[in-house]
């Protein structure tokens, strides 16, 4: 049995925070984020939105595009930095319960920026190994309720959104997921790191007092490892699996910062029809990054059946990915 990539589905929040409104916020200006970073605007979800709202959005959509009923998922696998709840339940058990589709098998993983594709190989292993037959993996962030709006060195960069995706079983081996790497190094851990609330700094009125329970980055750092590290996986994986760059109908990469997926596009000589880009609109949405750019290409009609798709993914952790995969959707 092979493991499809069978659907997209991803839901943007309607409010639009733009670089201007950030200007009143912070010392930063438009023209200093679209330079560095190429982001023009961000989506923010309402008080009232969960993340694993924003999940089942896409996630309905991702069943409904399988053209599966709720009732043939087995199981819900959310990655996510931002969960409803700090450590139980999952976000993803709030997904499963929202979507009416209990008793499934339901949990959270904390890859960060990588998340989507480190839960890809996860629902691979899962459909390959006969254990399950469709999983519903989520990419589901509310990064304003981590994000620091007095630091303008991660607070311009973030925005919230979720994807979802089905991976479901196959026979047709032309359909299958060609290959998912995944990676990380603790010894980055520093990089980007949330210090407070967890058991190393547990919540009390100095961490928050001292704004610890937020997202902080040594931005130009992770930068250079971003750039190394997302060329030197996407060489190796199409190394591995003897496909040239030029046989990439599209490339989907995370979508952290214009400048990092320029310089891995330019390594791999892509034409600028290749790169999906998104993040221009919708900033880092972490997890959801991808799916929700997948979802545009495929709502513009631009994602056909049978059509090589290329991930990359970097992150928190430090985490890192990539995948081969042929769009197995309608
Ligand atoms: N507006 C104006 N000036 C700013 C801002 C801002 N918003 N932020 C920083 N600056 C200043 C800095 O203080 C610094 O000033 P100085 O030269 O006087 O010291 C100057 O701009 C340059 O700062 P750098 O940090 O060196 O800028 P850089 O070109 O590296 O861009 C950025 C910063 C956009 C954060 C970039 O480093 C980046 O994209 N990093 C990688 C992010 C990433 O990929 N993260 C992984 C995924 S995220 C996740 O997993 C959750």
């Amino acid at each position: 049995m092979y493991a499809s990539f069978k659907s997209i589905g991803a839901y943007i929040p309607e409010k639009v925070l733009t670089n201007e409104e950030l200007e009143k916020m912070v010392d930063t200006s438009d023209e200093w984020i679209i330079k560095r970073t190429g982001i023009k605007e961000r989506h923010i979800a309402d008080d009232s939105e969960l993340t694993s709202d924003m999940g089942v959005k896409a996630g309905e959509l991702a069943i409904k595009r399988a053209g599966l009923q709720k009732s043939d998922i087995d199981a819900v696998i959310c990655a996510t930095i931002s969960p409803d709840h700090f450590c139980m339940p999952s976000t993803a058990n709030l997904i499963s319960h929202k979507l009416g589709l209990n008793p499934v098998t339901s949990f959270d993983i904390s890859a960060a920026c990588t998340g989507f594709i480190y839960a890809l190989n996860i629902a691979k292993s899962f459909v390959e190994s006969g254990s399950f037959k469709n999983v519903l993996i989520v990419g589901a962030e509310k990064l304003s309720s981590i994000v620091d709006y007095t630091d303008r060195t991660t607070c311009i960069l973030f925005g919230d959104g979720a994807g979802a995706a089905v991976i479901g079983a196959t026979d047709k081996k032309e359909d299958a997921v060609i290959d998912v790497h995944t990676g990380a190094d603790g010894s980055y851990s520093d990089y980007l790191i949330t210090p407070g609330g967890g058991s190393a700094e547990p919540c009390s009125l100095e961490t928050i007092e001292n704004r610890r329970h937020y997202m902080k980055m040594q931005g130009n750092a992770t930068f250079k490892v971003a750039v190394k590290t997302l060329t030197k996986d996407v060489i190796d994986i199409l190394g591995k699996n003897e496909i040239d760059p030029k046989d990439i109908k599209h490339f989907i990469p995370h979508q952290a910062n214009y400048r990092i997926i320029k310089a891995v596009g330019d390594a791999l000589k892509l034409d600028s029809e290749q790169v999906v880009l998104t993040v221009h609109k919708y900033g880092n949405t972490s997890s959801a990054s991808i799916p929700m750019a997948m979802n545009d290409l495929y709502e513009s009609g631009k994602l056909k059946n049978g059509e090589l798709m290329l991930l990359d993914a970097f992150g928190g952790g430090l985490t890192w990915g990539s995948a081969l995969i042929p769009f197995a959707g309608k």
